[in-house]
């Protein structure tokens, strides 16, 4: 089978002035597509702002004879959106891969968190993606072509020490997807959520070096470039991985328990008594749409 290209594609990637961002930019730019690299250049937190993160991918996609423009939006706000859009409009005229990728930290304990550290932390992983996904979507929908990556986390999937806020933005990403894959579902656009697991300036302090040496940014770049390929035609699907290790995760749910007849009221008790059942998963199901748990409780609805 041929190799997987990108030439003749535009591809943007936000937050690509560093970690895995810049490997995606660099990877696609080295198999032929233009890629707007976005980045603001803070810091960790979210503060401050700088252009060379930026620009120095940029220098170095060009250095290795790729394309790329550089964009130092901030992806939190709607003009930041249309903006990052823009750039890839101006230099490249249209705009076919979109990964949302992003990401700053602000950890504290639920009963610690305050307001500021709540809403930035919503504001750039949430917000973000829906004010960069907006303008690119409406392109992709005109030109009947794109696929597009929201950036996710097993902080939010599973669960983390400290990371409320950032987990609930990281499952908020899966619902946009969510929804977007069923309005999209008509248009040649496949739209997927991957958690990337990566050595960088996110994790150095919680991950040790030597484990760090194996857990390299760059392992994440193959499953997102098939993703974002033509010849994926997978679509609101979640994909979790790291160091090598690739896997599909999803929201599942068991076969549960019909109690009743849809008519007579169920009491606490009935719920007790059926737990072992409702709690069951050995039977678990994804789904494609929230209309498909109908499926369940159709023995009482007919
Ligand atoms: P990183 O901190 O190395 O890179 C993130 C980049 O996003 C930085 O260059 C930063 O300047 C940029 N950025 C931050 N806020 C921005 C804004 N408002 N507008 C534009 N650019 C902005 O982090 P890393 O590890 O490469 O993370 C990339 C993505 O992967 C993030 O969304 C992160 O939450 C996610 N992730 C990373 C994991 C890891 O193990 N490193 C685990 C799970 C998810």
């Amino acid at each position: 089978m041929a190799d997987i290209r990108f030439d003749g594609k535009v591809a943007i990637v936000t937050g690509a002035g560093a970690g895995i961002g810049r490997m995606y930019a660099m990877e696609l730019a080295a198999r032929g597509a233009k890629v707007v690299v976005n980045d603001l250049g803070g810091a960790r937190d979210g503060s401050g702002a700088s252009t060379s993160a930026a620009d120095q991918v940029v220098e170095e996609i060009k250095a290795a004879g790729g394309e790329a423009a550089a964009n130092y939006d901030n992806v939190a706000t709607m003009e930041g959106g249309a903006n990052i859009v823009q750039t890839a409009v101006d230099n490249f005229g249209k705009v076919d891969i979109l990964i949302n990728n992003a990401g700053i930290l602000r950890d504290r304990s639920f009963l610690k968190m305050t307001e500021e550290e709540w809403d930035l932390v919503i504001a750039v992983h949430l917000k973000g993606a829906f004010c960069v996904t907006q303008p690119a979507v409406k392109l992709m929908k005109e030109n009947g072509y794109g696929r597009v990556i929201f950036t996710s986390s097993t902080s939010g999937l599973y669960g983390n020490f400290g990371q409320c806020n950032y987990g609930a933005a990281k499952m908020g990403v899966v619902g946009i997807m969510n929804t977007l894959k069923l309005e999209l579902a008509k248009y040649d656009i496949k739209i997927n959520t991957i958690a990337p697991t990566a050595y960088s300036r996110m994790t150095e302090d919680i991950i040790d070096e030597k484990m760090g040496a194996k857990l390299r940014p760059q392992f994440n770049s193959p499953m997102v470039l098939y993703l974002c390929s033509e010849e994926n035609q997978t679509t609101g699907q979640i994909f979790a991985m790291g160091a090598g290790w690739y896997a599909r995760t999803a929201i599942v749910s068991g076969d549960g328990a019909c109690i009743g007849d849809a008519e007579r009221d169920i009491t606490p008790e009935e719920i007790r008594d059926n737990w072992d059942k409702i709690g069951d998963l050995a039977n678990d199901k994804p789904h494609d749409s929230g209309t498909s748990i109908f499926s369940y409780m159709m023995p009482l609805l007919s």
